[in-house]
C-alpha cells in the first residue's frame, strides 16, 4: 500500500501512538485529517505539519457521539473528496477493581474502544463503498484472548473489537475492496500508562514505525513487539486451571490501585 497522496484519517491523533503514527505517515506525502477531543493539542499539531508544508485538517469529535462521528467522516469527505485510510487509535484504560466493581467502567470503555470504531466504520463504509477502495485500520491490544484480573473492562473491549475487524476483514475486501487490519500492541510508552510502568515497553515513534510499515505491507495483523508476541500467545495456549494459577498482582501489572471495599 503506497500513502503517497492519500487522504489519511487519524482517530486518537492527540495520543501518544496517534500523534507519533501522524508525524510518522506525514513522512509519506499524505493529505492529513486529525480527529481527538482536545482542540489545542490537534490544532498545535496540524500547524506544526502545516509548517512542513504537509496538508493537514483537524476536527474535533468524542467518539462516545455517535452524531460526532458522522459530522467528522462528512467534513473530512467534505475537505478532500475521499477518505482513502482511516487510522482508528482511540482508546481509554480504566481499571476495574473487584472490590469497588463499577458497570459505569466497563460501559464507558465499550463506548469509547468498541463502539466508537463501530460507529467510524458504519459512515467510512458508506464512504469507502462508493469509492470501491479504501483501508481501515484500528488499534486493538496484543493480549486480546484471555481475561486478565482488574483489566475486565479494557480486555473485553479490545476482545470484541479483534472479533468485529476480523469478522468483516474477508467480505469487506472481497465486495469491496476495502482493507480492514488489525493492529495489536505490546506495551508502548504513552500518556496511556505513565503511571503503569511496564517492562519491555517500545517508544511511540518505534511502535508508529511498526504500524505503517505493516500498513504498506498489506499486513491484516499486525503484532508487535515480537518478544512480547512469544510470550503472550504461549500464555494463550495455557489450560484455564494453570491459567487461573498465574500470579494475580503480577498480571494486574506494576502500579494497579489497591482500593478497600466500599
Ligand atoms: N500504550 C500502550 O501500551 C497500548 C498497548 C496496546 C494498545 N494500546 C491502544 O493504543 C491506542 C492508543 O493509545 P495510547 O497509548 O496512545 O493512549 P493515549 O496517549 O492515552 O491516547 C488516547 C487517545 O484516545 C483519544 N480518546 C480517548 N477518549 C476519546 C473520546 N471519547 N473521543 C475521542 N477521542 C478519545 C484521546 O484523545 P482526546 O483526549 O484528545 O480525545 C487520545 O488521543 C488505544 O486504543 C490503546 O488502547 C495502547
Amino acid at each position: 500500500m503506497n500513502f503517497q497522496q492519500k487522504v489519511v484519517l487519524i482517530s486518537g491523533a492527540t495520543g501518544g501512538i496517534g500523534a507519533a503514527i501522524t508525524r510518522r505517515v506525514a513522512q509519506e506525502q499524505c493529505k492529513l485529517a486529525l480527529v481527538g477531543r482536545r482542540e489545542d493539542q490537534l490544532e498545535a499539531l496540524t500547524r506544526e505539519l502545516q509548517q512542513q508544508q504537509r496538508e493537514c485538517v483537524y476536527k474535533t469529535c468524542d467518539v462516545k457521539k455517535k452524531q460526532d462521528i458522522e459530522e467528522t467522516v462528512a467534513f473530512i469527505a467534505q475537505q478532500y473528496g475521499s477518505i482513502d485510510v482511516a487510522i482508528l487509535t482511540q482508546g481509554i484504560l480504566v481499571p476495574n477493581p473487584i472490590e469497588t466493581f463499577d458497570t459505569a467502567i466497563i460501559k464507558e470503555t465499550m463506548d469509547v474502544n468498541f463502539f466508537g470504531i463501530v460507529y467510524f466504520t458504519e459512515y467510512l463504509f458508506k464512504v469507502m463503498k462508493r469509492q470501491k477502495s479504501g483501508t481501515i485500520a484500528a488499534v486493538s491490544t496484543l493480549p486480546d484472548k484471555r481475561g486478565v484480573p482488574g483489566w475486565g473492562a479494557y480486555g473485553a473491549s479490545k476482545a470484541a473489537l479483534s472479533w468485529f475487524l476480523e469478522s468483516l476483514r474477508a467480505e469487506a475486501k472481497l465486495k469491496y475492496n476495502i482493507n480492514v487490519i488489525t493492529i495489536k500492541p505490546g506495551s508502548v510508552q504513552t500518556p496511556m500508562i505513565k503511571d503503569l510502568p511496564r517492562r519491555g515497553a517500545i517508544p511511540a515513534e518505534t511502535a508508529a514505525d511498526i504500524i505503517v510499515r505493516g500498513m504498506k505491507r498489506e499486513k491484516k495483523v499486525i503484532q508487535f513487539p515480537f518478544q512480547q508476541v512469544t510470550i503472550v500467545r504461549l500464555v494463550d495456549l495455557l489450560p484455564p486451571a494453570t491459567y487461573d494459577h498465574l500470579p494475580m498482582d503480577r498480571q494486574k501489572g506494576e502500579g494497579y490501585p489497591i482500593v478497600e471495599e466500599k
